[in-house]
């Protein structure tokens, strides 16, 4: 494994993009909506560098087959527990790759009339794109490379990394 982002850079980008977020939403409360399961070390730190009120929700996504490349279909295998109608989402989800998941993540949301939704991803792999999706805020634009370590797994192991590492 060879580390691509240090524990200290990725604080440093949480807190930067915190501050970014806080300032365009400030005024309102903001639902977080957290992708399990990789998300959820990059939504805990982000939630608490963050300076307006947040409630939180998760929802879990299957593409169908599974290892390192999705089969473009997906589902959801947990939904939301909470209405989206009127309020302000921030989707929160660890990375972009095909783009696939977040297409269609969005496009269920936004059917259920949230007053706005936005998009954070704290990485993201623009050449690997095979449908057209932009985030709102991306931490690190990175290469093509499979990568681990905050909340990022390859077969469930090394999500409790601090750093990001290319897996090799
Ligand atoms: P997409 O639908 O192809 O954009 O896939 C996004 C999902 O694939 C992410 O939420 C991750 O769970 C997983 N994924 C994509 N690239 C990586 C990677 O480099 N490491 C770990 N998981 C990845
Ligand atoms: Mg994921």
């Amino acid at each position: 494994m060879k580390l691509l982002v240090s524990e200290n850079e990725v604080q440093k980008k949480v807190g930067s993009l915190a501050r970014k977020i806080s300032k365009d939403f400030s005024g309102k409360e903001v639902l977080l909506v957290g992708v399990l399961k990789g998300a959820f070390i990059f939504m805990a730190d982000l939630a608490r560098k963050m300076t307006v009120p947040v409630k939180m929700d998760f929802v879990r996504l299957a593409s169908y087959g599974s290892g390192i490349r999705s089969s473009g279909k997906v589902k959801f295998t947990k939904d939301l527990e909470t209405s989206l109608r009127g309020k302000d989402v921030l989707v929160v989800e660890d990375i972009i790759d095909t783009g696939i998941t977040l297409k269609y993540l969005v496009r269920c949301l936004k059917a259920r009339r949230p007053s706005s939704l936005k998009v954070v991803a704290l990485l993201d792999k623009p050449a690997r794109r095979e449908v057209n999706f932009q985030a709102d805020y991306v931490g690190f634009q990175i290469n093509n490379h499979f990568v681990v370590g905050y909340g990022l797994d390859c077969a469930e192991e090394h999500r409790n990394l601090r750093g990001i590492y290319i897996l090799n």
